[in-house]
């Protein structure tokens, strides 16, 4: 599958909903925390594909801001996952040129995992191959709320004229900061939905729903398929076919 690939109409970002930890746990007869463990090694494949064709950014939901409320226990052993996880993986991320980041409500994540996260951000902040973003107390609506505060704020101090607010000057004040819009967004599972996640980044986005995989499952052979897949559709942003330009491969 990876032949098939055109590598000058790369996805220039990627954007994935991890979805079907659980249902995959509750498959195998195990709890719910052993199908996150599980997720791990499909997202070291991800990044390894991405790194291997050369995607400049993928950003994966890792824990939305409506998991809070998910049981006391399924947090914490998530939040420990994530702690032992983005510390082990640094020597990995630095070997393959990856440069990590994260966006959400990062002050709600307990103590210990923020610390590790800035830790494996700043020795990672050097690599220039793929941005990875974990999005984590993250939330799309939440995001523009950010935004629009900000954005207020300089109005308020006059830093800002209202009818200087454009999208472009809306675009640089969100988490994603300089990360080009979605081009593919892959969501596991079998649900045909966003829930929440990158609502301005994704306006443009293709959208590719697997309904039979869950997210342990995903290996680099998906994340190929839903390449080539994205590869094939025509993205018209609004214009006609005749309009675009033609595509040489
Ligand atoms: C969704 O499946 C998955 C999550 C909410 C957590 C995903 C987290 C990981 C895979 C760990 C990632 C770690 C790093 C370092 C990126 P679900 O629990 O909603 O599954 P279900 O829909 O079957 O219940």
């Amino acid at each position: 599958m990876k032949e098939n690939i055109n590598l000058s109409n790369l996805p220039k970002h990627i954007a994935v909903i991890m979805d079907g930890n659980g249902r995959w746990a509750k498959k195998q007869g195990a709890m719910r925390i052993f199908g996150h463990h599980h997720g791990i090694k499909s997202v070291r494949e991800t990044v390894e594909g991405c790194v291997e064709l050369g995607v400049k950014y993928l950003t994966l939901y890792t824990f939305s801001t409506e998991n809070w409320n998910r049981p006391k226990l399924e947090v914490e052993g998530i939040m420990q996952l994530l702690i032992k996880t983005i510390g082990e993986e640094v020597p990995d991320l630095n070997k393959n040129n990856v440069r990590l980041k994260a966006i959400g409500d990062l002050d709600s994540l307990p103590k210990s995992a923020r610390k590790t996260l800035q830790d494996s951000i700043d020795l990672t902040k050097n690599n220039t191959g793929l941005t990875l973003t974990l999005a984590l107390s993250y939330s799309g609506k939440w995001e523009i709320v950010e935004v629009t505060k900000k954005i207020a704020q300089q109005v308020k101090s006059g830093a800002l004229a209202i009818e200087n607010i454009t999208e472009e000057v809306f675009a640089s004040f969100l988490a994603t900061e300089k990360a080009p819009d979605v081009d593919l967004m892959i969501r596991t599972g079998g649900d045909h939905r966003i829930s929440n996640y990158l609502l301005w980044q994704l306006a443009y986005a293709e959208l590719y729903f697997m309904d039979d995989l869950y997210w342990p499952e995903f290996r680099k052979q998906h994340l190929f398929g839903a390449i080539y897949e994205y590869q094939q559709r025509e993205r018209r942003f609004g214009k006609t076919s005749e309009q675009l330009p033609s595509v040489k491969v």
